[in-house]
């Protein structure tokens, strides 16, 4: 594993990811058929599920990306969004889904949720691959939920530690000396 010596453990193998993703896009491919969804991914975090996930759903789907930032060097959302790349697509009367590697406080996504209905989408629905359902903040309904994991801090499979670590295949939980220190 690359980095391995920052990494204290494993949390969720590459098998498992490949498994869970699957049984996602199934079922998106089934709730939105004879559809054609927007989808829209969050960078930078998103990027790896999004493409991984968009390979297995059997739609037409039009794809886009945002950037917003929350966390911004830090460990802990700062509550401030801020939005650092829009989506180009017009999205009024748009069926949505949001894909976002993680749900946290929840701040960010329900701040995109709302934008996105303000703006004229149809519908907004999101797919998170990973859920701390203890650190939430707001309240706000995930659709499509990978996996729920405890208050660690994960790298890998697209998430970052100071914009490292994110091509790690498998989702690891970091030592805390390294982002403690
Ligand atoms: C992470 C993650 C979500 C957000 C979730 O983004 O990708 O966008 O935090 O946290 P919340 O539920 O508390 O709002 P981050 O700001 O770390 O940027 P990144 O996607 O570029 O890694």
């Amino acid at each position: 594993m690359k980095n391995c010596t920052c990494v204290k453990d494993i949390l969720v193998s590459s098998a498992r990811i490949d498994k869970r993703v699957t049984e996602l896009a199934e079922q998106i491919t089934n709730d939105y058929k004879d559809t054609s969804p927007l989808i829209v991914g969050v960078l930078k975090g998103a990027w790896i599920f999004m493409a991984d996930l968009l390979r297995k759903v059997e739609l037409d789907v039009d794809v886009d990306f945002i950037c917003v930032s929350s966390y911004g060097c830090g460990t802990s959302s700062s509550g401030r969004i801020t939005l650092l790349k829009d989506i180009t697509t017009d999205m009024i009367g748009r069926d949505i889904i949001v894909v976002e590697d993680i749900i946290d406080s929840g701040t960010t996504l329900l701040y995109l949720k709302e934008m996105l209905l303000e703006r004229g989408a149809a519908s907004v629905n999101i797919a998170t691959l990973l859920s701390k359902p203890s650190r939430r903040v707001v309240d706000i309904d995930v659709k499509y939920v990978g996996f729920e994991v405890p208050d660690e801090f994960v790298v890998g499979y697209g998430m970052d530690f100071k914009e490292r670590f994110r091509t790690l295949q498998d989702i690891c939980i970091l030592k805390e000396e390294v982002y403690k220190k």
